[in-house]
């Protein structure tokens, strides 16, 4: 794998005394995509929240989170986002009474604040990667459709020039059409040297971008591998790729 700039050991998380993730391990190579699929409940937001430090306060979580060499686990939230970790959450958070615009803009707040002078340039990158929101600059983020929002909260999240981005199902309630638009956009953010863990219950998209996958099974990794060896695992068709009842598609 190439150089390693996340890795979790140990990771247990608890609502209480309800263990949500038990002893959870995994890695995220430098510019790598990395997915985590799972059920409803499985626990991949919590995973999420426990690596970003911002479980809810009735959470709490122990283990290992050692990224870009640093052990951060003890680390409050800004300081990670400080360091380059960046997590778009399962509720996008966008504040929808502001312009696309203004809440790019907030997403690059800590830059500014620490005197980065080129903090407001991203924003093209981003108008670059997702062109409707150009179009869109002006409008409230209120009045975008589902997948608007999404590729907002993904760009505001890239206004802090993350090392590490962190997405939470980002194709929840979206149009399989706009999906692949976004996962496509994804995948391109590998040549930019962003590296991505993405949380996902809709594993064959998510199998398709992924360089490699972990099954989070009722809060326990229970399988990984190469994304390509897991889309082919008897078990994983079976329980998340089959076309069987129930399943999203
Ligand atoms: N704030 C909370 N308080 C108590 N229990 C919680 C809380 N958040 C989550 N849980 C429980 O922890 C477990 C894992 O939930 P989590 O939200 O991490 O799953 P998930 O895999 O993200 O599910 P989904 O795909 O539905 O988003 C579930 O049993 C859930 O009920
Ligand atoms: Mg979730």
């Amino acid at each position: 794998m190439p150089d390693k700039l996340l890795e979790v050991t140990g990771l247990s998380a608890r609502y209480g005394k309800v263990n949500a993730v038990l002893e959870a391990a995994l890695q995220v190579g430098a510019g790598q995509i990395v997915t985590v699929i799972g059920a409803n409940g499985a626990g991949k937001s919590t995973l999420l929240n426990a690596i970003m430090g911002a479980l809810p306060t009735s959470g709490s979580a122990d283990g290992l989170v050692v990224y870009d060499g640093q052990q951060v686990q003890d680390w409050r939230v800004e300081r990670r986002v400080a360091v380059g970790m960046s997590l778009v959450p399962e509720k996008r958070e966008l504040f929808a009474s502001m312009t696309v615009e203004d809440n790019l803009l907030l997403g690059g707040f800590r830059r500014f604040r620490a005197g980065e002078r080129d903090w407001r340039d991203e924003m093209e990158n981003v108008f670059r990667l997702f062109p409707r929101l150009k179009e869109r600059r002006a409008q409230h983020a209120g009045t975008l459709s589902g997948g608007e929002r999404q590729m907002l909260a993904v760009g505001r999240a890239l206004m802090a020039k993350p090392r590490l981005l962190m997405l939470d199902e980002p194709s929840l309630g979206l149009a399989p059409r706009i999906v692949r638009e976004i996962f496509h956009i994804i995948s391109g953010l590998r040549e930019t040297g962003v590296a991505t863990l993405l949380v996902e219950q809709n594993a064959r998209a998510a199998l398709q971008v992924a360089d490699y996958g972990y099954v989070l099974e009722t809060g326990e990794v229970v399988l990984h591998g190469p994304a390509r060896e897991l889309a082919d695992n008897p078990r994983v068709v079976e329980s998340y790729l089959g076309l069987g009842k129930g399943r999203k598609a």
